[in-house]
């Protein structure tokens, strides 16, 4: 058994779908296990660029069962928009499933979200404005409508009879927007219940049991990242799922006793984007250089992504809380032209000198500390064609080995260049 997890291991957008898409090819199931439309999931195979938001980055292969589970929030159009666009670009979907207990995001998720975000001035978060928050938010309060909801005509009137009412009055005299008639939101479940019907796997229970009976490999692939996980990351900068390791468990349906490996993607700098502390963030020209070199802009929104240096502060606390056994490295190709590389292995309180080595989680803290360097040659070489290690430069293969010292977990996967081919693997969990 080799059960892997992909979980991005700072604030998102690390990488996690190129990875994905290279283990997916030796793998036998593809499970996303949360999030929702707010993921950018971009695959780059022979220059042609993939750009996933709800269906599983493993679907470019043939024959793997794709399926998005019930952690996850599905928002209709999105999901209607991207696989048809998937299929016009001739890929085989017959593989693709989707949970009947993920939750479905609604037009006014979207609405909430939106409103929320632009009335919150200097408050607010940052959010995608896909609905995440007002989804989940509705799923723990049993507000929530689940896929197979939409396929019992008697249970969904019970369900808009019992959510409608008061959320219309949420949405009038709190947010001052529209309402929805029941007769809408029906129409609206019974149009997407069709284009659902092909995806929906009620017999997921046998599906999933028996691939762990068949010794099948399977592979989880979260979205956002640890640090924005609802409970671990830096809250309230955060998006509302659990993206860390244990994510996959609660997400999926399979239990945490199945999962062998988590690995997680870790670009060779940080970014992040929205607002929330980061503490190596870079406000000068360098930061300009990661982000230009990087593209540095996110795949949902298109909104700059702000930029530092690798924080291994922030790497150990991701070890801690989304159990990682291993680290994948990406994007090393970004950092080719600069002269020096600083990593940061601690941080300093400005007041008084005392020395965090251990990621302080309480936010309000941050403002007084400052992150503690240390400073690596840079290896002046284009790296974007290397096949192994020994294609690397030195001063590569040193800035690798210190972040492996300073964070305590192996480095088994190294990304040099978007393509799926630009890739170093020193271990494969499925080989
Ligand atoms: P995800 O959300 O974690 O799957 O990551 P995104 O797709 O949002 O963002 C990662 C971006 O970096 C995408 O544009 C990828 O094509 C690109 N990318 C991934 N790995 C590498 C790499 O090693 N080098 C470079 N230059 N780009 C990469
Ligand atoms: P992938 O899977 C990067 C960020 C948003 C915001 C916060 C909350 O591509 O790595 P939300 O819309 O989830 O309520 O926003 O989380 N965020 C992401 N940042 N990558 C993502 O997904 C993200 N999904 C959400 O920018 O700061
Ligand atoms: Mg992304």
């Amino acid at each position: 058994m080799n059960n892997t997890v992909v979980v991005g291991a700072q604030w998102g957008d690390e990488g996690k779908a190129k990875i994905t898409d290279l283990l997916a090819e030796y793998a036998d199931v593809i499970i996303r296990y949360q999030g929702g439309c707010n993921a950018g999931h971009t695959v780059v195979v022979n220059n042609e660029k993939y750009k996933f938001h709800l269906v599983p980055s493993g679907v470019l292969y043939k024959n793997k069962f794709c399926f998005v589970a019930a952690g996850t929030v599905i928002h209709p159009e999105t999901f209607l928009e991207e696989t048809t666009e998937l299929k016009n670009r001739g890929v085989d979907l017959s593989s693709l499933k989707i949970s009947p207990l993920a939750t479905i995001t609604l037009p006014y998720h979207i609405d909430i979200d939106g409103i929320s975000e632009n009335s919150s001035g200097k408050n607010k978060i940052g959010t995608t404005k896909k609905g995440i928050g007002p989804t989940y938010s509705d799923k723990i309060g049993r507000y929530g409508l689940k896929i197979q909801d939409l396929y019992d005509e008697e249970l969904l009137n019970s369900r808009l009879d019992a959510i409608l009412p008061l959320k219309n009055k949420i949405l009038e005299k709190v947010y001052g927007t529209k309402t929805y008639s029941k007769e809408e939101m029906f129409q609206y479940c019974k149009k997407y219940a069709e284009i659902f019907k092909p995806y929906v796997c009620d017999e997921w229970v046998n599906k999933l049991s028996s691939s762990l009976k068949e010794d099948k490999k399977i592979l989880f692939e979260g979205a956002q990242g640890i640090m924005l996980d609802i409970d671990y990351g830096t809250y309230p900068f955060v998006t509302s799922s659990n993206p860390i390791g244990g994510g996959a468990a609660t997400g999926s349906g399979i239990g945490p006793t199945h999962i062998d490996n988590v690995i997680g993607v870790t670009k060779a700098y940080v970014t992040r984007v929205g607002e929330g502390p980061f503490m190596t963030e870079l406000l000068d020209e360098t930061g300009e250089k990661i982000r230009t070199i990087g593209g540095e802009f996110g795949t949902t929104t298109g909104r700059p992504r702000r930029c530092g240096w690798f924080d291994a502060v922030l790497s150990r606390y991701c070890v801690l809380v989304g159990g990682l056994t291993e680290m994948a490295i990406t994007k090393l190709d970004v950092l080719d032209t600069f002269d020096e590389l600083k990593v940061c292995n601690a941080y300093r309180d400005k007041r008084n000198g005392k020395i965090y080595n251990d990621y302080p989680t309480n936010i309000n803290l941050h403002k007084y500390l400052e992150p503690v360097y240390e400073t690596l040659k840079g290896w002046k070489t284009d790296i974007s064609n290397a096949k192994s290690l020994n294609d690397l430069p030195e001063n590569a293969r040193k800035y690798l080995n210190r972040l492996e010292e300073l964070v305590g977990i192996p480095i088994k996967i190294i990304s040099v260049g978007a393509d799926r081919e630009q890739t170093i693997v020193l271990e494969n969990p499925f080989k």
